[in-house]
């Protein structure tokens, strides 16, 4: 193999740029060359396909976001726009693939592997650390600095004001930057897809509570099959007519930033073992870190097995967020 791809796709994520960075230094380290495909597989259809070299991935680690850029193809979910990229990856000698996303990027690599048979690797990039055969995805510790950045500025207005705040943090169909940042933002409750319940418990704990303290701070995530944000604020409010609630939405600030040291040293982590990984001969496969370990998971046991939350954390807030 002596040309590869590299690609960011999707919802971006704190530490792409790492990410690519990586792919690009150790491609050389392992003498390949490496090209850099612009706004995801829509830029593989429309053949934005150019070389990266070493000083093109300079001075990039520190920045969120990707220089890629990247974008939902629904193109590329048709076996016509499928074979136009993989022409296009063609025509430059591209032997081998490394993508950079989530659940909908790692099905796009599937597919291309199965119908033309390029080899493929894929780098967990999300912020909702949703994908199976990873501990983390990159870009989730950022995400969760952010959120609490944002919690810690709330619990001084609640405070002040005596009020219940609900915040809504990102999270498609998953609870896990809710759960962490919840935690780290000593939230007194959490609601999450993962879990049933929660406003029962919450509202029981209020009950015993509002003599001790006089604000709360309540988590949502996105995908919380209760209701939103606004939706759980209006049961609450019913019950109790008197608490003064707000809702603060993060919404897209919780993708964007300077990635954290976790998040960079994960990035370049993957970055580096997806490029040694593919000169070894392994391909539709993700690479993560389990337990400190590199893994290899199959594409499909890593989009389709749903990661839980971290069920021990799950416990401790209850004992912690009273
Ligand atoms: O998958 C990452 C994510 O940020 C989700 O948490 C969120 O639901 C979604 O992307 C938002 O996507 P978009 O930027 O396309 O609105």
């Amino acid at each position: 193999m002596k040309r590869i791809g590299i690609m960011t796709s999707g919802g971006d994520s704190p530490g792409m740029n790492a990410c690519i960075r990586a792919v690009v230094r150790a491609g050389v380290h392992y003498k390949l060359e490496v090209f850099g495909i612009r706004n995801g597989y829509q830029g593989m259809i429309d053949d934005e396909i150019h070389l990266l070299e070493s000083k093109d991935v300079a001075n990039i680690i520190q920045y969120g976001g990707t220089i890629l850029k990247t974008a939902r193809c629904s193109d590329f979910m048709e076996k016509a726009g499928r074979k136009k990229a993989f022409e296009n990856l063609k025509k430059h000698g591209i032997e081998g693939l490394i993508v950079i996303g989530g659940n909908g990027t790692y099905t796009g690599a599937m597919h291309l592997n199965r119908e033309h048979g390029i080899p493929i690797l894929g780098c967990p990039g999300t912020i909702d650390n949703d994908l199976s055969g990873t501990d983390y995805t990159i870009g989730f510790h950022t995400s969760i600095n952010t959120a609490v950045d944002a919690i810690d500025k709330i619990r001084d207005t609640a405070d002040s004001h005596h009020r219940v705040f609900f915040v809504e943090v990102m999270g498609r169909h998953s609870g896990h930057i809710a759960l962490h940042a919840g935690i780290a933002g000593g939230a007194e409750g959490i609601f999450l897809p993962e879990r049933d319940n929660e406003f029962e418990t919450i509202i029981e704990k209020y009950v015993k509570r509002t003599r001790q303290k006089e604000f709360s701070i309540y988590i949502v995530a996105e995908g919380e099959t209760e209701g939103n944000a606004y939706e759980i604020a209006e049961r609450f409010k019913a019950l109790h007519p008197d608490a003064d609630c707000r809702v603060t939405v993060l919404g897209h600030v919780q993708r964007g930033g300077s990635p954290t040291s976790e998040d960079r040293i994960l990035a370049s982590r993957l970055g580096t073992h997806a490029v040694k990984g593919i000169t070894e001969g392994f391909s539709n496969h993700a690479v993560g870190i389990v337990n400190q370990e590199v893994e290899f998971t199959p594409f499909e046991k890593a989009i389709f097995d749903k990661k839980d939350i971290n069920n021990k954390l799950w416990e401790m807030n209850a004992i912690l967020g009273k």
